[in-house]
Order: C-alpha cells, then structure tokens, then sequence
C-alpha cells in the first residue's frame, strides 16, 4: 500500500464533500451535500486541506486551521477516514501530520504548542481515539452545533519530544 499526505487542491473539493457526506458524521452536521461543498469552497482560501492517498485513491482528510484557536493554536475541525480505509492506521498517520505541522508552522520549529478541537459527545469513538493520542476534555459546550447536540471541547499539548 502506498499510502501518503498532500495538500489538497480545489479540485479535491467534490470528491472530499461526497466522501464526509455519505459518512454518519456528515449525515449528522450537513443538511445537503451542497452546504457541505459551499463550506469547504468558502473555506478553502483561509483554512488548511490535506488529503491523504492509498494507492492513488481518497482514504481521507484533515482540515484545519493553523491559528484558528485564539488566533494563536492550530484548530482542527475536520479528520475524516473512509470507513473502508479505518482502524489501518491512517488517522494516525493524519495526527502526526497534524502535531508536525503544527509544531513547524511557517518554518519556525516550536518548542511547543497546542492543539484544540470539538467533538461530538455522541462520537463515542472519536472521542477515545483522539483520548488516545492524549487530548483531554476541556468542558462540554452545549448545542454549540445542533440544537440538541453538544461538543466535548479538547485540547492537547504537543512537544517536539512527543514526534517522531
Ligand atoms: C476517528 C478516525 C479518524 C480514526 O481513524 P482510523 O484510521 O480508524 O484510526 P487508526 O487506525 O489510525 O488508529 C490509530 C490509533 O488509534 C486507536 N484508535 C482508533 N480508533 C479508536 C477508538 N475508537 N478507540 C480507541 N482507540 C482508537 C487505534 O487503536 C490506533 O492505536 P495504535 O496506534 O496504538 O495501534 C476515523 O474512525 C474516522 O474518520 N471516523 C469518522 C469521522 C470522525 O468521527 N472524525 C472525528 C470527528 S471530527
């Protein structure tokens, strides 16, 4: 398997929208497919869009924003794996991209920094892979999405010791 990480083009748009669409994650915060592909449209001149590629083919995504918390940490909003494609070892493959980048942003390696994101209290899942890789839950913000649906807000602290 040739597996590896590349900055996504505008071009990737459809296919990445298409991908979280038809996922239970896109179901859930995505009205239409066209919403989705509007905010990612939107949002591609000011956010960062990575893809990753098995074999020449979609396995996933990793969308953030370097200094989207408090104007000053890496903010991930998105991490997305292909169902066929998880428990592989590419959402690994995507957290470390995500720790490295963030610790080397605009070429001026970090000493250390912070990484923040919310997730879901329903994504069971998420939530303990992302406890995995030693994010801890901040607080609960309530409804901040959906009306009926609340966010664990979890942050990590990364070192240049703690990459490989
Ligand atoms: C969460 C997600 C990105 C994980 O990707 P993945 O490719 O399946 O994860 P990996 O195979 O790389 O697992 C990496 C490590 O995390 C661990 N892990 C993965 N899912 C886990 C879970 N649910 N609970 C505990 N550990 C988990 C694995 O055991 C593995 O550990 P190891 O490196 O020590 O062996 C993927 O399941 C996904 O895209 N889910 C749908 C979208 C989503 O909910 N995204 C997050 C909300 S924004």
């Amino acid at each position: 398997m040739n597996a590896y990480i590349t900055k996504a083009s505008e071009e990737d748009i459809p296919q990445m929208a298409h991908a979280l669409f038809h996922s239970e994650l896109g179901k859930r915060y995505y009205p239409t497919l066209e919403v989705l592909t509007n905010q990612m449209q939107n949002s591609f001149i000011t956010d960062a869009f990575y893809i990753l590629k098995v074999d020449a083919e979609l396995a996933g995504f990793i969308w953030f924003q370097a200094n989207g918390a408090f104007h000053t940490y890496t903010y991930l909003h998105m991490i997305f794996v292909r169902d066929k494609f998880q428990n592989h070892g590419y959402g690994k493959l995507l957290m470390e991209f995500l720790e490295k980048f963030s610790l080397n942003d605009t070429g001026m390696k970090k000493l250390k920094t912070k990484i923040f994101l919310v997730v879901g209290t329903w994504n069971d899942s998420a939530i303990r892979f992302y406890e995995h890789y030693g994010y801890l839950t901040l607080s609960t913000i309530p409804g901040l999405f959906r009306k009926h649906t609340d966010e664990n807000l979890m942050m990590k602290e990364c070192t240049q010791a703690s990459i490989h």
